[in-house]
């Protein structure tokens, strides 16, 4: 399958039309952004290691019961899609403790929930991203409420799936973040990507963070990070 027209580029994919209609194909950049795009950088080789990384997780994901927009990885860091419409929700699931939540709450980094929490941020670079609930992204028209508990039943699925993984891969899945598209047909899939970018991955044993927050923070070794997490991974399965 050959890339025809650039239809979007993120900040850290671009996509591309096909001869398909129904199918985009995805490239992963090495560009690393935090912050809304204040902060940016190149993380060398993180392209690579996030398509292989999301195309592996969402295959697993398939099979678990959860339909993903993934088809077929092309190449290092090209991968066909179904084509989706995003919908503009960033769902954050949460195991423990981190980032936004120990911020905007009080909390100690670490804190372990007895349950996953999960909340929604309005995919909008102009606003922010800002913290949503339910019955906004309805006034909003975001989604319809049948949807909603769709993506929610999903990423909880996501959650019991890729803990269990990750745990047998010597790393804590601490939080991530999920966004859904719909196909043609009105049907939701996971889309975007599940990776280091998106995902805070700790080391069992030491704590240590093999995730994005290594460049959010300027905590160093970030490349070495991300090959360790996708090592853990593909030395598994
Ligand atoms: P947060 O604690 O900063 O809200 O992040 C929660 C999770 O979501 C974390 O695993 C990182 C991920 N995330 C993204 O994938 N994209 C984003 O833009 C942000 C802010 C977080």
């Amino acid at each position: 399958m050959e890339k025809k027209e650039q239809i979007y580029e993120g900040k850290a994919k671009k996509v591309f039309g096909t001869e398909n209609p129904e199918l985009f194909i995805v490239s992963y950049k090495d560009d690393a952004t935090a912050f809304n795009g204040i902060k940016k950088g190149t993380i060398v080789g993180k392209g690579v290691i996030n398509n292989r990384m999301s195309n592996l997780l969402m295959q697993h994901l398939e099979k678990a019961g959860v339909p993903t927009h993934y088809v077929e990885e092309l190449n290092d860091r090209e991968t066909v899609v179904k084509k989706v419409d995003i919908v503009p929700l960033e769902v954050i699931i949460r195991n423990i403790a981190a980032g936004s939540f120990s911020k905007n709450y009080g909390v100690e980094e670490g804190v372990v929930f007895e349950n996953p929490t999960i909340e929604f941020s309005y995919k909008n670079d102009d606003l922010g991203d800002p913290l949503i609930n339910d019955y906004h992204a309805i006034a909003l028209k975001l989604a319809t409420p049948e949807e909603i508990e769709t993506i929610k039943k999903y990423s909880f699925i996501v959650n019991d799936q890729m803990k269990a993984f990750w745990k047998e891969c010597g790393v804590t899945l601490v939080d991530f973040k999920l966004e859904f598209g719909k196909l043609s047909d009105g049907t939701i899939v996971l889309a975007d990507e599940i990776s280091p970018d998106t995902c805070r991955l700790w080391d069992s044993e030491t704590g240590e963070k093999l995730d994005k927050d290594r460049f959010r923070r300027d905590l160093g070794n970030v490349e070495d990070a991300y090959e360790e997490v996708m090592k853990r991974l593909t030395d598994h399965i």
